[in-house]
């Protein structure tokens, strides 16, 4: 028991002892995988549990203006909650992350057909996307966890072996880092991120139309009644996209915007001025905790999501009632239907190059400002 215990925590290389995170078995899939829980923790007591079954960030505490820990993602206690269709709580998404317009794209001339989970269209890598598998995970440190997933050629319609790698941090600084890369063996496409739902006061503690939001985003781009960009990157002035400067999200949610009526809420893709990671892309605050995060990111978009699809169906951690904007989503990404759309930035991988993308949810209170 002993010797197991050690040899979950400590990796003994030559003359060294490594520390690693803790895990613990999770459950089985309906196939028989055994689905793992990894636990990341900083000196301040930031902790991450993170499962191997869909690399879905299952629960992260932070303090508020009171030093006091709260889980401020939506999801589940048990891992069977994740099994069902979306919502995608806290999932990596690929290969593609968002919409694929009529479920298909023509690259080096080929069409490829990719499967149907959105009506006509294809979201979040299609019926089987990566918040559908198991991970491969590797424990770097008590701090940081690398899973790998290898998607066969042909997966869900998608062209190429492409070996995806993501590695979760728990920085000093309260940061959650989240690094992507893939490789892959033909030309492909890809679209990397992750889906937590935040609710900076906790998760299953109200609604987050009180909290106070910026992006840094002087265009959006706005979409079709199906959700897929029009193409067209419309400036947010004068409108109830522009949160260049702080906002209430709850403000301006029900005006009479025909893209707010298409999403039933915001659920578009904002064109970032500065992608980077010196440039704070987003920040939302809730003023009840004084929980603030910050995002930043080296993608060139993010979709700003206001859970309009919860209905208050789903019963979440400990049976709380998740109902609609219980949580909002910042997903950093390329632009949806980007492979469908020249003018956007390409989302094309080729063999010999690697893909790598980096986005940080850096947390903190107003109590620090
Ligand atoms: C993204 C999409 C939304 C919705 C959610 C998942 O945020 O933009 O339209 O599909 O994922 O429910």
């Amino acid at each position: 028991m002993f010797a197991r215990k050690l040899s979950s925590w400590f990796l003994i290389t030559g003359f060294t002892i490594v520390a690693l995170a803790s895990s613990k078995p999770w459950g089985k899939t309906p196939a028989g995988e055994t689905v793992d829980l990894y636990t990341l923790r900083n000196a301040k007591g930031m902790e991450a549990n993170i499962s191997t079954y869909g690399g879905v960030i299952v629960s992260l505490k932070v303090p508020d203006r009171a030093g006091k820990l709260g889980d401020v993602v939506l999801g589940f206690d048990d891992f069977k909650g994740y099994l069902l269709p979306p919502p995608y709580f806290g999932a990596l998404i690929g290969r593609y992350g968002n919409r694929i317009g009529h479920a298909q794209f023509t690259l080096d001339g080929i069409v490829h057909h990719l499967a149907k989970n959105d009506g006509d269209n294809t979201l979040h890598g299609g019926l089987r996307g990566f918040d559908k598998v198991i991970w491969k995970a590797t424990s770097l440190s008590p701090t940081s966890l690398q899973l790998t997933y290898l998607s066969k050629d042909g997966e869900e319609g998608f062209p190429g072996n492409l070996s995806a790698k993501v590695v979760y941090t728990v920085t000093p600084n309260n940061e959650l880092r989240i690094d992507y890369s893939a490789t892959t063996d033909k030309d492909t496409v890809v679209n990397l991120t992750n889906h937590s739902y935040f609710n900076l006061a906790g998760e299953g503690q109200g609604d987050i139309l009180g909290d106070e939001l910026t992006i840094n985003a002087d265009r959006y781009t706005p979409v079709d009644k199906g959700l897929i960009p029009t193409g067209e990157l419309r400036s947010v002035k004068g409108t109830p996209f522009d949160f260049t400067q702080p906002h209430v999200i709850g403000e301006r949610i029900n005006a009479n915007d025909q893209q707010l009526v298409f999403a039933k809420g915001y659920d578009q893709n904002f064109v970032l001025n500065h992608p980077g990671l010196t440039t704070v892309a987003a920040k939302a605050r809730d003023p009840k905790t004084g929980r603030i995060v910050e995002v930043l990111t080296t993608e060139p978009g993010l979709q700003f999501y206001t859970s309009n699809f919860l209905d208050g169906t789903i019963h979440g951690k400990g049976g709380k009632i998740y109902a609609k904007h219980a949580a909002i989503c910042m997903e950093t990404q390329h632009f949806p239907d980007s492979p469908n759309k020249p003018s956007f930035p390409s989302s094309e991988l080729k063999p010999g190059q690697t893909y790598h993308t980096t986005t940080i949810y850096r947390f903190s209170t107003d109590a620090q400002k």
